[in-house]
């Protein structure tokens, strides 16, 4: 069914993500007729554009993005239509904001949703935000989309959102995490609070540990000047491992309703235990990789891919032991990691059930583990033990909860297409509020710290492994390890 009428104006209009993610999720809505064609997309960025050479560039990342045989020429040339790009520095006041805002006005203009979405280097987004509001582009239904990162550290976090609170109201600013948008995500709160029978074994007298993997293949992607910045924790932890985190143990809701659901996952962000920052090292790991292979070819170590191979402390991998400081989960490690240039591209949620007692069948049984898939082919399964027929009572595992996925399944292929619709409607359940970001960043904030002051380099590890030996150790000492190990 399709939303209402919108202006979407985007800034940051010619950079990687709007061409990769934002402009492809607008195109697949529009081709399933999700988005009314009077609706209007407008890029702006500082290069020296018109409509039509804006068009031409979006022609070009929409069929190496989405594919080009997956592109139909009518379908294009009319989503094509309905894309304009103003010429203009959103953090510059002295800006073409007249032509911007005749615009914006001109048709109906005035009485559709608009969205503001901000994708440009956050240190800008306060300015963009006041521009916005002093030339008079806020219309009564206007919304405005913050893109990560949200600032560097807590005190960057908090000036971005103070920056863009002084001309929205909260309640208009969404904050986007794309793992939010993933519907395996989202299902982990189907499979908590729809099951009773796993509802009550959600708590640390069940289970023993958890595991947050968020793996890739891929190095840098020529993205060395953000990232080099930025690091594994910062990329990726502090938003879209500690979100996942926030379902997997979060109370139940009183409801589905975007606060009420906010409220219990900023509960868990504000119970992380702070990790000792004189012992650091018993409860994360960095890494950074080496030479090494991805699929099957030589790559090149971290290093040598940043511009002029600069040296770097940078990490590409992270392993941490979290804890949340609650009766539900007092004393069971969440264990979270995210790296590049790992064996396979997989994000995945391990709930490791505790052992059972030793007599009846031999040894101890292991624990179950619940797995939770998210990319790439989502699933989640369960396998249980159960009589081997015959004689005796030999075991043997069979699976009794298993969801594959299947493409067909999939309601969108990429987590933007919700999320961009959701901002249109007004619904922000799975956007990020600004106390769980800052909530998020006050605990990641002292490990960042911590490694300034250290001068200690990352642990290297081979590209194309699972990071470095100090992730395995970091589990060994609490007699855990990696899904992968275990499997061995
Ligand atoms: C982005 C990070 O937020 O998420 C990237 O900046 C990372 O470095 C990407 O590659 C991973 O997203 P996904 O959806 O492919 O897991």
């Amino acid at each position: 069914e399709p939303v209402e009428s919108f202006d979407y104006v985007i800034f940051g209009a010619t950079g990687d993500l709007t061409m990769r993610k934002l402009l492809p999720a607008l195109y697949r809505r529009f081709a399933e007729g999700q988005v009314p064609g009077d609706s209007r997309i407008v890029g702006t960025a500082r290069s020296p554009l018109d409509d039509e050479s804006y068009r031409e560039r979006v022609r070009a990342a929409l069929r190496e993005y989405i594919g080009a045989d997956e592109i139909a020429d009518t379908t294009l040339n009319r989503f094509l239509g309905m894309v304009h790009y103003v010429s203009l520095n959103g953090a510059d006041a002295s800006g073409n904001w007249p032509a911007l805002a005749s615009l914006l006005d001109s048709g109906a203009g005035r009485t559709k949703v608009r969205v503001f979405y901000l994708a440009t280097a956050p240190d800008l987004y306060g300015d963009i935000a006041r521009n916005v509001a002093e030339k008079g582009l806020r219309s009564e239904t206007s919304r405005i989309v913050l893109e990560k990162p949200i600032g560097t550290d807590l005190e960057t976090a908090r000036k971005v959102n103070d920056g863009v609170g002084r001309y929205f109201p909260e309640g208009s600013i969404y904050r986007i995490d794309h793992y939010l948008g993933k519907e395996a995500v989202q299902n982990i709160i189907a499979l908590r609070f729809a099951n009773p029978m796993l509802e009550r074994m959600w708590d640390s007298e069940s289970i023993e540990y958890v595991q947050i993997t968020a793996a890739e293949t891929v190095g840098l992607e020529g993205r060395g000047g953000y990232y080099d910045g930025s690091g594994a924790l910062r990329d990726m932890i502090q938003n879209h491992l500690l979100q996942v985190l926030t379902v997997v143990a979060m109370e139940r809701p009183s409801s589905l309703d975007a606060d009420a659901l906010r409220d219990e996952k900023v509960r868990v962000l504000k119970a992380l235990k702070p990790l000792d920052p004189r012992n650091l090292r018993a409860n994360v790991a960095r890494g950074q990789y080496v030479q090494g292979r991805a699929g099957g070819k030589p790559v090149p170590a971290y290093r040598e891919e940043l511009p002029g191979e600069a040296p770097s402390r940078t990490e590409t991998f992270v392993a941490l032991k979290a804890e949340i400081d609650n009766p539900r989960w007092r004393g069971v490690p969440f264990y979270l990691r995210s790296g590049k240039r790992m064996p396979e591209k997989v994000t995945e949620v391990v709930v490791q059930f505790r052992a059972g007692e030793p007599g009846l069948f031999g040894e101890a049984r292991p624990g179950s583990r619940l797995v939770i898939r998210v990319q790439p082919d989502e699933s989640v399964t369960l396998p249980l033990f159960v009589k081997h027929p015959g004689h005796g009572f030999g075991l043997e595992e069979v699976d009794a909860l298993s969801r594959p996925a299947g493409p067909e399944r999939a309601r969108y292929r990429d987590s933007y297409e919700g999320l961009l619709l959701d901002a249109v409607k007004g619904s922000p359940a799975l956007f990020v509020r600004k106390d769980e970001t800052e909530a998020a960043w006050q605990w990641v904030t002292p490990i960042l710290e911590n490694w300034r002051e250290s001068h200690e380099a990352p642990d290297a590890y081979e590209a194309g492994t699972w990071g470095p030996d100090s992730a395995r150790e970091l589990l060994r000492r609490s007699g855990h390890h990696w899904v992968e190990d275990a499997a061995a």
